[in-house]
């Protein structure tokens, strides 16, 4: 009885982080190292919006909104716990700009932000997020995706990596409009 019990619990619990690494990847976080790299390569400007996919525990988001603090800042997570961690810290720690969602960022509505970043699986990234940010991003938004490359980019691309031992950043940007 006790260890049906907790195999409920522990399925119930886990439950959550299961569904969202079906959606996107499961829970692997960015290398703290790496955080400084991904604030430069976003290169925010005031004003602009900067939103992770998956946000995880939140330290990208919350590294990038203390960065930028003109800037505004969101985070969407799929894994209720991972989502209740990242909101807490937010809560009692900040920073201010930084705002954590609760929900699929697949639905995400992507034409107002300025700077996306996705930590997703190779096939997740080249169909469902791909297909999102070809269609709903503004010309000349940026989308930032740690490790994982897209393959047939309608524009410009920057890979970040002077090291094997340093982890690969794709700098994927949408054209912008010509002003003639
Ligand atoms: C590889 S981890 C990256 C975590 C974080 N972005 C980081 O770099 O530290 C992918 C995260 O996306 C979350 N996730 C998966 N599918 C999602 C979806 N459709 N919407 C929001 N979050 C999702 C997972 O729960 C996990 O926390």
């Amino acid at each position: 009885m006790f260890s049906t019990s907790l195999a409920l619990i522990c399925f119930i619990l886990l439950l959550p982080i299961a569904l969202a690494a079906l959606s996107l990847a499961p829970w692997v976080p960015t290398k703290k190292q790496d955080l400084e790299r991904i604030s430069q390569y976003s290169d925010l400007k005031p004003g602009q919006i900067f939103l992770e996919m998956g946000c995880g525990d939140g330290r990208v988001c919350t590294y990038i909104a203390r960065k930028n603090p003109e800037a505004q800042v969101i985070g969407i997570e799929l894994a209720l716990w991972l989502y209740v961690y990242a909101r807490i810290k937010q809560m009692i720690t900040g920073p201010k700009n930084l705002k954590i969602i609760f929900g699929n960022a697949l639905k995400h509505d992507f034409s107002v932000i300025d700077v996306l970043y996705v930590f997703g699986l190779p096939e997740t990234v080249n169909k469902k997020v791909k297909t999102k940010v070809i269609k709903e991003m503004k010309p000349g938004a940026k989308l930032i995706s740690y490790i994982f490359t897209i393959k047939d980019w309608p524009g410009t691309i920057q890979e970040h990596q002077s090291s094997k031992d340093e982890a690969r950043i794709l700098v994927y940007q949408k054209k912008s409009v010509s002003k003639h």
